[in-house]
């Protein structure tokens, strides 16, 4: 068994702790958050985000880095997107060379455009990195219902430890060597989720939300594609699987704030209404300068950026993507 830190105590953080408390493993948890920390500590419990889930009491909880950090094998990063280059240099001092970091957080940064592990890569390029991404709301794996994920890593060795540390009978994990594709479907499928929410907001039906996810899904093959990922990873777990489940799940904060504002509000009200970070906004403005430095085609995402950013009316966007050029479903395809 392993000593396991997890920093970051939200949703996510929290029902994997739940899985690898579950596979013995010893674990210790950070976050900033006196109060998540309290709650945490005297409750056992993230009453806030997933109430009913009783967790391990023998698991350590701290706003100390230093307690949770040094003297572990593994370190999880489970915090939101925006914060993990932050977090990753408050745990700096403390990590040594020989521990391995899973990032489990699924976004691209602003500016730079990189993914997760990249960005865990540039702050502590010493030390293993690997990917855990899939369709796994925390609210199920909370409750221990079944869930499958990927862990990729640039050696199979690295995925295959990873897949041992978190796998039992109701957390599946499936290995891969394309980090760079596990990462990109789980960071772009967000943007899709808004565009599924913006469609539910406004009242419009399943014909529509299917179109929304097959094209979806299509644009960010596309683009993850030309970046060097693989097609497989795209049509498996960690890009169409979670893209199914990010556009049709209540659960889903980035289809919530689609359909606040499908429904009429700001984005930074729905954002504020959501009291989560929604990672697809920030994904959206990567996706759209990774699409023009790519050349490639990606109009759902433009559109989203349009509503996003420039106050664009949902339902003139929805109706711009309507009548786009007639074109053949895959200009790859020959007669
Ligand atoms: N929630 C899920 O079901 C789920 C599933 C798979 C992946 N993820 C990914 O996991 C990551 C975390 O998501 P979550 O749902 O746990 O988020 P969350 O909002 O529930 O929790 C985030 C954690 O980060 C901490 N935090 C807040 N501000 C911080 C800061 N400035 N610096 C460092 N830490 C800060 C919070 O205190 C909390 O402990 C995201 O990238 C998300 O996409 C989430």
């Amino acid at each position: 068994m392993a000593r396991i830190g997890i920093v970051g105590a939200g949703s996510w953080g929290t029902a994997l702790s739940h899985v690898l408390s579950d596979n013995g493993h010893e674990l210790a948890v950070w976050s900033p958050d006196v109060n998540e920390i309290e709650m945490l500590s005297t409750k056992h419990m993230q009453t806030d985000k997933l109430p009913g889930v009783e967790l391990d009491p023998t698991i350590l909880y701290s706003t100390d880095i230093s307690k949770v950090v040094p003297d572990k094998e593994v370190i999880v990063v489970a915090v939101p997107s925006p914060f993990v280059r932050s977090t990753a240099e408050r745990m700096k001092p403390y990590v040594n060379d020989q521990q391995i970091i899973v990032t489990v957080a699924k976004g691209i940064e602003d500016e730079t455009y990189k993914t997760m592990s990249q960005i865990i890569e540039d702050v502590l390029p010493a030390n293993a990195t690997a990917a855990l991404s899939g369709p796994s709301h925390a609210e199920e794996v909370g409750r221990r219902m079944p869930t499958t994920v990927v862990a990729a890593a640039a050696s199979k060795e690295l995925a295959e430890y990873v897949q041992s540390l978190f796998m039992n009978d109701y957390f599946r994990v499936y290995t891969s060597p394309d980090v760079l594709g596990v990462e990109l479907g789980g960071a772009l499928k967000n943007v899709i989720a808004l565009a599924a929410g913006i469609s539910d907001g406004l009242g419009f039906g399943d014909n529509g939300k299917a179109a929304l996810m097959t094209r979806g899904i299509h644009e960010i093959s596309n683009m993850a594609l030309s970046l060097g990922a693989k097609d497989v990873t795209l049509s498996g777990l960690s890009g169409i699987g979670d893209l199914i489940v990010t556009c049709t799940s209540v659960h889903s904060r980035n289809r919530k704030a689609g359909y606040l504002m499908g429904q009429g509000m700001s984005m930074k009200d729905a954002m504020e209404e959501v009291h989560q970070v929604v990672e697809g906004v920030y994904a959206a403005k990567a996706a759209y300068h990774l699409s023009r430095r790519c050349g490639v085609e990606m109009p759902i995402v433009e559109q989203i950026n349009q509503v996003l950013f420039e106050d664009k009316d949902p339902r003139t966007a929805v109706g711009e993507l309507m009548h786009r050029d007639r074109k053949a479903e895959d200009a790859g395809l020959t007669w």
